[in-house]
Order: C-alpha cells, then structure tokens, then sequence
C-alpha cells in the first residue's frame, strides 16, 4: 500500500491535453466547459459489470462509453473507487490514490481516462476531504497513541464526563446516534460527522491540507478535469466544538455544519486547480438547508465553480414550489456572478421518477425542466431511462442509510441477466426488460431518445446551454420561461398541473416531453405531466 500521494503518476501523461472530439469545442463562447456542458454521474458500483462479479468497474464503465457519446453528455463524474472498506460503498476511502481491486487498478483507470477524453468526454472524480475511513493508516496511526505524529491528524476530545460525548452533535446514517466514538485505546473520543467508520479529518491541521492538496495533485497530474466534492462544507469546524441549537440539535451536525475556515480550504482548493490549465472544474457537495446557505461557497469567484443545487430534489412537482426555487436562485447567485447547477436525482436520494408516484409522463416532463434549465445539470446513470428506485427485500439491505434502492444496477440489455454477472450486488429497478439500454435504442419514442433529443437541443442552442432566464406568466399549474442570448430565444412550458390547460405562446415545437408534435407549431393546448420546448 502507498505511503503517500507524492508521485509522479502523472508524468507521463500531459496535465494538458487538448480535445480531440468536436463536441469539446463549444462554440460562439469563451465560456468554460462546466457552464454549457451536462455532467453525467456513474456511480461505479452500479453501472456496469465487465468482470462478473455482480459489482460493477471501471472497465465497464470504459466499455459502455459508447453509450453516453451516443447520449451526448459533457463529462462523467465518477463516484469514489478508491481503496475502501466499504462501510460507505466507497465514501470511507483507505487510500485516496489507488484504485479499490473491486473496482480495476490505476492503469485501468488511466485506459478509461484516456478513451473518455479521446471521445470528448471528460472525467471528474470524487475528492472526499471530511473523512477518511477508520481503516486508513492515517487514522490507525492516530489513534495508536496520544503522542503519535498523525494524531492531530484527527479530531480528538475528551467527553464531558464518563460516557459522555464532548457535545450533542450527531453523525448522519447511524439513526440519531452521536457524532463522536469512544476509543478506548487512548480514552479519548473521535469526530464523525458520519459513520464512526469514518473519522473525521482535522483541516485545522496544516499537515492535513497539504496531505489532501497531494492527494488532489495526484489525480490532476493524471488528467482528470476536475473534482466532485463530497460534503465540502462541513471541514471546517468551530475550535471549541460547541453544541448544536435547536432544532439543529435534532438533526445531524453535517447538515448544518457552517464554519468560516472552509472558505479558506476550499480557496487553497481552488488556487491548486487554478495553477493547472484546462479549465479544471471543482464542483461542491454543499448539502445545507437553502439557496442562501449555499451561495457563499462561490465565493467570489474564488471558490467553488459550482455548488450542487439541491432545490428541486426537495420540490413537489408543484409549479409555485418550483417557481420559488427558480427565484431564490437567481436572488442568491446572481449578485455573486454564480453559475448554477441542477439536480433531480443521485445516489443519495430516491430517484425522481419515484418522488413524483412513478409515472413516466412526469419523468420525461421532469427531464424538460432541468435540461432547459439555467445552469449545469447533472444527470445520474439511469434516469435517462426513467428508471425507477428498486424495491429492496430486507434480506437484501445493505446501505446504513436506506439507499440502496436509487443504487440498483444499470440494466444494459432486455435478456434476464441485464447485462450482469449472476448475481448483482442489488436487485435491478422495475420493469427492467423493457427499460434496458438496448430495448430503448431501438425505440425513438423511448425516454432514452427524449434525453439525447434534449441534450442535443441544448448542446445547439446557445440560448439554453448559456443564455440567460427570464420567468413568465402563466396558466395555474404550469411553469414557463424564456430563455435567450445573441438573438437566439427559446421558451419552455412544464405543465405540473392536473387538467389540460390554454397555452398562448406560439413556436415551433422543437423538443416534446411525449415527442408528440416536433417540427410543427404548438397547437395552443398542453396536457398535464407534458412539456415543450419552443423556438420562434
Ligand atoms: C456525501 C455522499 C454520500 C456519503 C456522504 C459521506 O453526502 O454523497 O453518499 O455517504 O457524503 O461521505
């Protein structure tokens, strides 16, 4: 096992490299690739199998990548496959700069990186800065002794009193237990904002931040475009770890961990990318309450490029709800010159399918309204085929956080197996014959053809992929706005609403949620559970 991350992997390749597919050039615009492309997450152990094992790799991963040039996306970001015990599935990671044997080795990795970008797609990968896992021989070393040289690596207190934690904070999928463990080799206790299998690092540690800038030059050197960031907010912390207020005492510290020092880390973060060319793009996991919360992370200009935007993912599919979050956004990123980013579903959060009762209308509505959104969608693998969550059998549960369902494999073709090994390590989503890969391609009325339809009007439009967003009166029920740069427009209508309502907006319709209509002008009426896009 590696020691450290000082090394040269990248030597032989260039942290340079210039793109080779057309789609990398976008055109009429100096705008970095992140603000006009679409982000694609893979979340490895659940998109494709190439060895059988019933889990899925990196080589699948490289051999399906067919696919998403077919679909038209940007870049793929790759959930964690480091080296982890997988108390987390990968989010409790014992070496930042290896490759776990489940998932292939470094110099697949490097195949896949190198195809991806041959293809003009680029490559972003997980950096998890909060915590290591419990295994990893930082923390082993930590908590050996209260002298070791990587204690302070760590966060450690004594409790309150005997059994008593230092404060009231809790850690996240551990059902209201605290954020802190009892290690009785040195009687102290150590900080987890999640499982107690994944201590908490301790940024305030200058040792640390370099360790972890390593741990972000190895990867940069090896010509990944940039970094998805889990849980960014929460590594700087409050020196005197006070307890949490109501009601924030009632919910896990991560949620609403806010502490001035992160800004600084994360533009140490930023300065790292910065001094690299190529428009390296650090993308934030800042999962705290609002819009407002969450701006700041841009810094100005020198912070995050992009914060996820997680308002829709708690929106009912209620055009007011979503009218609102489309406000709050503009309100709160705007004065910061912010770019926004858009998510629907991910391997957090039950799918959006689901969320909205199953209905494949409202999916491929729901697919309308963030790709035409302002700002950077971000798809998760699977969507595009509208998959549902999977019903898991309790013998079959295996996440501490219940989700497992919205993690279910990838089905790639209609035969029983999907396209897995013989027994994959969940069960496959709903209805997953007729929701495979192959059996969509071959039907241009598939959701899956709607996805690249989007994706392709999108990439085309300077107006949608860039321009700016202007909301419109509507029709109860239904959500509509105009989109627009360099004389190019486009008006999208959602209609979240329970009965077929009068549209006055005329165009062309150039994208239909029911493909119904493409090509010909709107006929003045929309459906519920539809939506349009129009050109003039
Ligand atoms: C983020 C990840 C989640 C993980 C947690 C702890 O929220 O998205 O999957 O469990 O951080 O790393």
């Amino acid at each position: 096992m590696k020691v450290d991350c000082h090394h040269s992997a990248g030597s032989s390749r260039s942290p340079t490299w210039h793109p080779v597919g057309w789609r990398l050039v976008t055109p009429r615009t100096d705008a970095p690739w992140w603000r006009s492309g679409v982000v694609y997450q893979v979340y490895p152990r659940s998109f494709a199998d190439a060895d059988g094992d019933g889990v899925g790799d990196l080589e699948g991963v490289r051999q399906r990548l067919d696919h998403l040039e077919w679909l038209g996306v940007d870049a793929v970001w790759l959930s964690p496959f480091y080296r982890s015990p997988m108390a987390d599935f990968g989010y409790d990671v014992s070496d930042f700069c290896d490759v776990d044997p489940l998932f292939g080795d470094l110099a697949g990795f490097d195949r896949l990186l190198e195809e991806a970008h041959s293809r003009g797609i680029r490559i972003v990968v997980d950096f998890v800065p909060n915590h290591s896992s419990d295994q990893h021989e930082w923390f082993q070393a930590s908590r050996r002794s209260r002298d070791d040289p990587k204690r302070h690596w760590y966060v450690w207190r004594d409790g309150r009193g005997p059994g008593e934690p230092p404060n009231n904070w809790l850690g996240a999928f551990i059902d209201g237990g605290s954020a802190w463990t009892l290690d009785p080799a040195t009687d102290q206790w150590y900080l987890h904002q999640f499982l107690p299998e994944q201590p908490d690092l301790n940024w305030a540690n200058p040792e640390v931040v370099e360790a972890m800038h390593d741990v972000m030059r190895f990867w940069l050197d090896r010509g990944v475009d940039g970094f998805r960031i889990d849980v960014v907010h929460c590594i700087g912390r409050d020196p005197d770890y006070p307890d949490d207020p109501p009601p924030w005492s009632e919910i896990p510290h991560c949620a609403s961990n806010e502490h001035p020092s992160t800004h600084a880390h994360i533009r140490g973060m930023r300065a790292l990318a910065e001094s690299y060319d190529g428009d390296r793009v650090l993308i934030g996991e800042t999962a705290l309450p609002g819009t407002r919360w969450v701006a700041p992370y841009y810094g100005r200009g020198d912070e995050l490029h992009l914060a996820f935007n997680f308002a829709a993912t708690h929106a009912p599919w209620d055009a007011v709800a979503w009218r609102r979050r489309v406000e709050r956004l503009a309100e709160e990123l705007d004065p910061r010159s912010a770019w926004p980013s858009w998510v629907l579903s991910n391997h957090d959060i039950v799918r959006h399918r689901s969320r909205y009762g199953g209905g494949e209308a409202r999916a491929r509505a729901a697919a309308v309204a963030l790709l035409t959104q302002r700002g950077t969608p971000f798809l998760y693998a699977g969507e595009e085929l509208g998959l549902e969550d999977a019903t898991i059998p309790a013998d079959r549960v295996v996440d501490p956080g219940g989700r497992d369902g919205c993690r279910a494999p990838i089905p790639w073709t209609s035969d029983p197996g999907h396209g897995w090994g013989p027994s994959p390590w969940l069960p496959f989503p709903p209805d997953a014959a007729r929701r495979a890969v192959d059996a969509q391609r071959a039907d241009p009325t598939s959701i899956l053809h709607l996805y690249r339809r989007l994706l392709a009007a999108r990439r085309a439009s300077p107006a949608l992929s860039l321009g700016a967003l202007q909301l419109l009166d509507a029709p109860p029920g239904v959500l509509a706005w105009r989109r627009h740069q360099d004389g190019d427009e486009r008006i999208t209508l959602v209609h979240m609403g329970d009965r077929p309502v009068v549209v006055e907006w005329r165009g062309v319709v150039e994208v239909a949620s029911d493909g119904v209509g493409e090509g010909d002008e709107l006929r003045g009426h929309l459906q519920p559970d539809t939506a349009v896009v129009l050109r003039p």
